[in-house]
């Protein structure tokens, strides 16, 4: 599989994604990435929102979108960044190339069909000695937030949500995956009344011994 087609969710996400960055989203995106430097690769980039807050010191970037018109957007936001930046199509369980000194994830890992399969692929082509960034939303440790959310992914939020589930354990799969965690950080971040089902956030950096 290198495509996903969730060409409805791709058009709503793109317009909510700039009121995100507009409300505090931009500063988790510069927190993310501040200090990246040499070859890196981002899994399920979207339309490209991270791209203006590569440190210039990140000598390349390959990013990797399956969604089409996603994906389609991505190639012009790369354009107009100040990025050495290639746009690739493509899923988290099949990654080009290897040697990366860092990969980011970014809001994608609810999204992908196999956690494991897909932090399997990115332990591979990080470098030994390389590093993770995450940016993820994920389970809620209130255990009434965590049923509503388990709730949701089996019933309705898949299919309104491209394929994203809330209730994941996203720093668990991590580290099974083999990264350590490094710097971890947990909050609640909300931009609508919405979206509170998805308020439970994490940011770090993850070490590939
Ligand atoms: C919520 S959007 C996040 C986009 C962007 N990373 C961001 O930070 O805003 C989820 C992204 O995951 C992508 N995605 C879904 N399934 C994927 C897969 N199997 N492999 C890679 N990316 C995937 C979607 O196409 C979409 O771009």
């Amino acid at each position: 599989m290198t495509s996903t087609h969730h060409p409805v969710f791709a058009r709503v996400y793109a317009r909510l994604a700039k009121a995100d960055l507009a409300r505090g989203g931009a500063e988790h995106r510069v927190e993310l990435l501040e200090g990246l430097a040499g070859r890196v690769i981002e899994v399920g980039c979207g339309h490209g929102p991270n791209f203006a807050f590569y440190p210039s010191a990140v000598s390349e970037l390959v990013a990797v979108e399956p969604e089409p018109y996603l994906w389609a957007k991505a190639m012009k936001a790369a354009e107009r960044a100040p990025l050495n930046a290639t746009v690739v199509e493509g899923t988290a369980d099949r990654l080009p190339g290897a040697g990366y000194d860092a990969g980011v994830a970014s809001l994608v890992l609810c999204s992908v069909p196999d956690q494991d399969e897909a932090l399997a692929e990115l332990f591979r082509v990080i470098k030994p000695g390389g590093e993770l960034r995450y940016y993820e939303h994920v389970r809620a440790t209130d255990e009434r937030l965590a049923r509503i959310q388990r709730t949701l992914d089996r019933t309705i939020w898949p299919f309104v949500g491209g394929g994203c589930h809330c209730s994941r354990d996203t720093a668990a799969a991590i580290e099974r995956a083999g990264f350590v965690l490094d710097r971890h950080q947990s909050f609640m971040f909300t931009t609508c009344p919405l979206d509170r089902m998805v308020a439970p956030h994490i940011l770090g950096r993850a070490l590939r011994p």
